[in-house]
């Protein structure tokens, strides 16, 4: 490889890393930071248990843990500086009996938790595909 072809493949994956880098740090700030991600939170814990199709799930539930680890969870996947300290998504959904509607509630109750806080469409959207691999972890476990 010459010098020119070795100085143009640095830079394809320089700047590739700076763009993965940059997108992610910018849906931590999309989404508020740490104190915008808390207040998001709060607010889906309360629509979880406020939706009647999926509120029984929640009846044994610490919710102030929940919300916590929600949070450290969200911080971490958006590039923030967190690191998520809460089980696994299999060991902790495992026996629930979770179905594929009770995800799709669980999302509706994220997205008017995210249109509550003002996050625009853009970031709501990477967001939820952060998580959407997640579907498989979490569904008839
Ligand atoms: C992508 C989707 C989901 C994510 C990212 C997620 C995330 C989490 C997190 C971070 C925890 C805390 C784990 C810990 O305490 O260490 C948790 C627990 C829990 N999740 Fe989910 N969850 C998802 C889907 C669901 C769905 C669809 C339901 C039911 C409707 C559900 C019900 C629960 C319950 C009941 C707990 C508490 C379990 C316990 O008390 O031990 N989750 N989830």
């Amino acid at each position: 490889m010459n010098i020119k072809a070795l100085f143009s493949a640095a830079s394809v994956f320089f700047l590739l890393s700076f763009s993965a880098s940059t997108s992610a740090q910018s849906l931590y700030q999309d989404l508020g930071e740490l104190e915008g991600i808390d207040q998001l939170n709060e607010r889906f814990v309360i629509n979880l248990v406020e939706d009647r199709r999926i509120s029984h799930h929640f009846e044994q539930t610490d919710l102030a843990r929940l919300h916590q680890m929600l949070t450290e969870q969200f911080c971490e996947l958006a590039g923030g500086p967190c690191v998520y300290s809460g089980d696994d998504m299999v060991t902790s959904h495992t026996g629930l009996n979770i179905t594929r509607s009770d995800f799709n509630a669980l999302v509706e109750a994220l997205q008017l938790a995210m249109d509550d806080q003002g996050i625009a469409i853009g970031a709501q959207n990477r967001l939820l595909a952060l998580l959407a691999p997640m579907h498989h972890e979490v569904v008839n476990r």
